[in-house]
């Protein structure tokens, strides 16, 4: 597992919980295994276009390899981050939990890299959508913070959390069904509350640097 492609959702910079704890774990990585290559995607500081008529059009164009030079200017972008997924093994997403899903740029990013005919396939059995998920061998890492608490398995706002749900669904959807989840939750609790939950999620991220 020598290729990481690490995607960064906060629109805060320095001050980001997430993305800290993610320095976390990739520079443990590096540390480990000198040799592995690391990308960076952001989606929280940059603007990642949301989809639009024409992306609709030219993805689902019906003949993908007749698509006029117009279409494929249009998906310039979604091709490069396509490739850019499936040129990496780990992908590592680090996000802030905002309004009990993720950020609009995380969102924005997953609606560009979920392509049909190159991330998966689109079938009719009887008349009935069938789905096939293409890209292999990959696994996620997605270290998160929250402002809140028990947002976890069999935390009291589990049913709440529609980020990791997301996340593990959208993955999954595409191939990438291991998906680790490590978050720092509560943020806006006690400092003390938040300082525990951190550093638990940071002995987390050191002990996932050997099991990954
Ligand atoms: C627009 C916005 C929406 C948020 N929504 C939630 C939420 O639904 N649940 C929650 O627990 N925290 C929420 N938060 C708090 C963030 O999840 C929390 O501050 C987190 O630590 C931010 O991560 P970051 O430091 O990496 O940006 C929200 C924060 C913002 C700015």
């Amino acid at each position: 597992m020598s290729r990481i492609l690490a995607v960064h959702a906060s629109p805060r910079g320095e001050r980001s919980h997430s993305r800290r704890l993610a320095e976390v774990f990739l520079s443990a990585w590096h540390a480990r295994y000198p040799e592995s290559k690391l990308t960076r995607r952001e989606v929280g500081r940059v603007l990642i276009p949301p989809v639009n008529e024409a992306f609709v059009a030219a993805a689902f164009y019906p003949e993908p390899e007749a698509r006029p030079l117009t279409m494929q200017a249009d998906l310039a972008l979604s091709d490069q981050l396509v490739d850019e997924l499936l040129g990496h093994d780990l992908l590592v997403i680090s996000t802030p939990m905002h309004n009990f899903s993720v950020p609009s740029g995380l969102k924005a990013w997953i609606d560009q890299i979920v392509r049909v005919g190159l991330t998966f396939n689109h079938t009719l059995d009887n008349g009935v959508a069938q789905y096939e998920p293409l890209v292999q061998g990959k696994k996620a890492l997605i270290i998160t913070s929250r402002g809140g608490f028990g947002f976890g398995p069999g935390g009291e706002l589990e049913a709440l959390n529609h980020a990791d749900t997301l996340l593990r669904t959208v993955l999954g959807f595409i191939g990438i069904t291991d998906v680790t989840v490590v978050a720092a939750e509560g943020e806006e609790s006690a400092e003390r509350t938040f300082a525990i939950s951190a550093a638990e999620a940071e002995q987390r991220l050191l002990a996932l640097v050997r099991e990954l």
